[in-house]
Order: structure tokens, then C-alpha cells, then sequence
């Protein structure tokens, strides 16, 4: 099928993956900022923040990052070289307000007008990330996250700056990046710290609540602004499937995925869905809502569906089982033996992604948008200097070729975004080494290299591709 000439091919990234400049021009710290490599205790880290908060790891690989803060303008001219007509970042909360709250820090300001300014001179479309898993860590200090309902008129506050000030240069915006992953990874996604002793389910639900609040409340905001803007949701997406046909595999499958669409239930049809209830009662949640809540989801319904779509997932309870599971990014999943792996353990499955769609699509009945797809591998540069990146290749051509599949099947998708068009830092772990971008970035997992910036065999291919509006594969 020929896919419209305004599709939005494009590539992504989020601020705290590539800006570095943690500190630079009265930016407060992130919760990325105290997280080291894995090598030196990441995952510890990202589900006991409280060790990170107090312990020195010596190396933090966000500090510096690539170094995009004082770079952009030079990769935004080699995306423009790539073609791209979108390009999806996030906005450094905690650049805008170092303390999560307050008045806007005027310099953070600037950054982001350079930014997208520079964005539009090269004619791409910029998406914006309010919150791409970087809720300022002086909100996690002083209100211990969002777990607390103070922070939806911080966010809303941080909001109001935003459209204010970028209303005119940015249409495409989504509220929280992956928000089911808040259940998952409460510190990345709601800034929490969460005692052993605590209710974990209470507290990330009432949390997700206060999100998904805020989340329709800064739609209405947006559209108040200027009825032309988009805001979306984001879901870390990625099907379910059963493990077999016993119907206790198929059911298991049923809950997990509905673990993850009840946030975009929400989003997108304005109301909590009925098994919600037996997800609270099962895991002991009473959820506190206020009056007016209800109402304020029902009312303000996102614009589209943005997702991120890296694999399919896996879901059973057979005896034979036997315990094998894969990386689900950060969501639990068995191992598919139908599927290759990742050396990072994260499962290929191009098929999954038109299975996802359709599934998303048949839901929601709102248009998708492919916002993060890609692969992390390791890269070599060879004695002539170039980058040989044919799995990457192969990758995103089947993972297009399934979108245009599901747009043959009738779902209407607006942009497919590659996480990402540049190497920056792993957010699960914290690596430099696992790359995903069309653009080798001279750093290593320790901090060492010059930064240059050289293209891999996939920049040409990518490039080939969106000239020839995904024609030429
Ligand atoms: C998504 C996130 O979950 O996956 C990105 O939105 C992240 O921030 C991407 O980088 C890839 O995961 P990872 O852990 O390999 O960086």
C-alpha cells in the first residue's frame, strides 16, 4: 500500500537519555541522574532508589550523556541529511523547574525555543515528551512523588509554561512516556521510593491515578491553548500472547494485557474499565478519588495513541514452562521459543507489532502512532571507518513492512518514529554499548570517547526509505 505523503517518518529520543549538561544553566536533578551503568549496580538502583539517593557509584552515564545540550544543532543537520520529517524528544522537567515547582527557569526556557526552532528550520515536525520517565527528584524529596496529589498541579503548572511558550512551534505532544510502566518501575515512572514494609499495589495505582488525572487535565489544557493541537497517551506497548491453548495460558494472557491497556482505557475512552475493579480487590487497592475526578477523565479523552513497540510478550502458568523468560522491557515475559533473541534478551517479533496494532487499533478506534521501535545491538566501525549494521536494517524493514501490513488491515497510523536516530544512553541499563541509533555516537559504557558522530550503513538505508515514503526497502 502507498502510505500518505504528510506520514511522519522520523526518530526519537528523551532528554535525560541524551542531553547531558545535568547540571548546566540551573537544571535540577533527575531521578536518571543518580543511576549508574549496570555494570556498577543499576538495576539495584532502579528498584531501591533509596540506595541510589545516598550511595556514590563513581560513574553516571546521563551526566554527560552524548551530549546533545551543546550538539543538537549538528544532529538536527544530520537528520535533516537522513530525511526525517518528525523528530520526538522529550523536555527536561527539571530543566524548566530545577525543583520541580515555582517559576520557570528562563535559560532551561531558551534551550527548548533553540531546539524547536532548529526543528522547524530543518522542517521536521517536532513530538514532545512532557514527562519521559524524569519527574524532578526535588518532587520525590519533598512529596515523595506521585504518589502524593500535590503533583498535578506541579505538573500542571509545568504544563501551563509549556503550551504557553511552545503552543505555536510544537502540535504533537504526549502527557507521560510508557505510563503503565509506573507499575513496573514506580521510580523512572512516578518518582517514588517505596518501603519494603508498604502496600507497592496502593501506592502505584493510587499514584497512576494521579497521572491519569493530570493526563486528561493537560489534554483540556492543550486544547484551551489551541484546538489544534495533539496530545496523546503513550503506552509501552507489546501484545500478550498465551503460551499455549490451555485456557488457563489464554487467560493469564487476557489479565496481563489488560494490566496494561487499563491506563489507556482511560486515556482514550474516559473511564476506568470494569475489570479494574478485580485488578484493585485482587491486589488490595482502594483507590482514593475525589470528586470531580471522574468527570475530568470522562470529558478531556487523548487525540491519539502514541506507543513504543520493541517485542511481543509471553504469558502462561503450564507446568512445562520451566521458568524460561526473556526481557520483556521491564515487563515480565516468558521466552518464546518461536522467536530470536537479543544478547540483551529482548525477543524479535515483527509479526507482533501488526498483531499489536490491530489490537490497539480494533480497541481504541483513534489513530496510532509509532513513537520508539528499534533495535540495541552492538556496533563495531571497521578499519575503513564504517559501520556494517545490516541486523539493524533487518530489523526495522520487518518491523515497517508489519506497520504497513496493519495499515492494510485498516489501521490508521500517523508516523513511525526509530529510537532511536542517534546512540544515546540505555534507560534500562544505563550502556552506551547497546545502540540503537542510525548515528554511531564515539562514547563508551565508562564515559570515554571523543563524541564524534559518524553515519552506519542504516543511516543510508533509513534515509532510502523515507525518500522513497517507504517504497524502497
Ligand atoms: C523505552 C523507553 O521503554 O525503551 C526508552 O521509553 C528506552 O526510554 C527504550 O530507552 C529502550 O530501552 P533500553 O532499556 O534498551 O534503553
Amino acid at each position: 500500500m502507498k502510505l500518505n505523503k504528510d506520514f511522519l517518518w522520523g526518530g526519537a529520543v528523551a532528554a535525560n537519555q541524551c542531553e547531558g549538561a545535568y547540571l548546566e544553566d540551573g537544571k535540577g536533578l533527575s531521578p536518571m541522574d543518580i543511576l549508574p551503568t549496570v555494570q556498577l549496580g543499576r538495576k539495584e538502583a532502579m528498584y531501591h532508589p533509596e540506595l541510589a539517593l545516598e550511595k556514590d557509584y563513581g560513574y553516571y552515564p546521563s551526566h554527560g550523556a552524548i551530549d546533545f545540550y551543546h550538539r543538537y544543532k549538528e544532529d538536527l543537520e544530520l537528520m535533516e541529511e537522513l530525511g526525517i520529517k518528525a523528530f520526538r524528544t522529550s523536555i527536561s522537567w527539571a530543566r524548566i523547574f530545577p525543583d520541580g515547582e515555582g517559576e520557570p527557569n528562563e535559560a532551561g526556557l531558551q534551550f527548548y525555543d533553540s531546539l524547536f526552532d532548529e526543528c522547524k528550520k530543518r522542517h521536521m515536525e517536532p513530538v514532545v515528551t512532557i514527562c519521559h520517565f524524569d519527574t524532578p527528584l526535588a518532587l520525590t524529596k519533598k512529596y515523595g512523588g506521585w504518589g502524593n496529589r500535590a503533583l498535578i498541579d506541579r505538573y500542571l503548572n509545568y504544563c501551563r509554561v509549556l503550551f504557553k511558550r511552545y503552543g505555536k512551534k510544537v502540535k504533537y505532544w504526549i502527557t507521560f512516556n510508557e505510563i503503565n510502566m509506573i507499575t513496573h518501575i514506580p521510580f523512572f515512572g512516578g518518582g517514588m521510593v517505596i518501603k519494603e514494609d508498604e502496600n507497592v499495589s496502593q501506592i502505584v495505582y493510587q499514584a497512576a491515578h494521579h497521572q491519569l488525572v493530570a493526563s486528561a487535565l493537560a489534554v483540556k489544557m492543550a486544547h484551551e491553548c489551541d484546538e489544534g493541537l495533539m496530545v496523546g497517551c503513550m503506552l509501552a506497548a507489546g501484545s500478550f500472547y498465551p503460551y499455549s491453548c490451555n485456557p488457563e495460558d489464554v487467560w493469564e494472557a487476557v489479565e496481563k494485557n489488560q494490566d496494561s491497556y487499563l491506563f489507556i482505557d482511560v486515556q482514550a475512552r474516559g473511564k476506568y474499565p470494569s475489570y479494574a475493579q478485580r485488578i484493585w480487590k485482587e491486589k488490595n487497592v482502594t483507590l482514593n478519588m475525589k470528586d470531580g475526578d471522574e468527570e475530568i477523565l470522562r470529558c478531556n479523552p487523548v487525540d491519539y495513541i502514541a506507543f513504543s513497540y520493541y517485542s511481543s510478550r509471553l504469558a502462561g502458568v503450564s507446568p512445562d514452562i520451566n521458568g524460561k523468560v526473556a526481557d520483556g522491557n521491564a515487563i515480565y515475559t516468558l521466552r518464546n521459543p518461536h522467536l530470536d533473541i537479543t544478547p540483551w534478551g529482548r525477543q524479535i517479533d515483527p509479526m507482533g507489532l501488526r498483531i499489536t496494532m490491530n489490537d490497539l487499533y480494533d480497541r481504541y478506534q483513534k489513530p496510532l502512532f509509532i513513537v520508539e521501535n528499534g533495535l540495541g545491538a552492538t556496533d563495531k566501525i571497521e578499519a575503513d571507518g564504517s559501520i556494517n549494521d545490516d541486523y539493524r536494517i533487518e530489523y526495522t524493514r520487518n518491523h515497517i513492512k508489519a506497520m504497513k501490513a496493519a495499515m492494510e488491515d485498516g489501521v490508521i497510523c500517523l508516523g513511525y518514529l526509530a529510537w532511536s536516530c542517534i546512540d544515546l544512553v540505555s534507560a534500562g541499563t544505563g550502556e552506551m554499548d547497546k545502540r540503537y541509533g542510525f548515528i554511531y555516537v564515539d562514547r563508551d559504557n565508562d564515559g570515554n570517547g571523543t563524541l564524534e558522530r559518524m553515519k552506519k550503513k542504516s543511516f543510508y538505508w533509513y534515509q532510502r526509505v523515507i525518500e522513497s515514503n517507504g517504497e524502497k526497502m
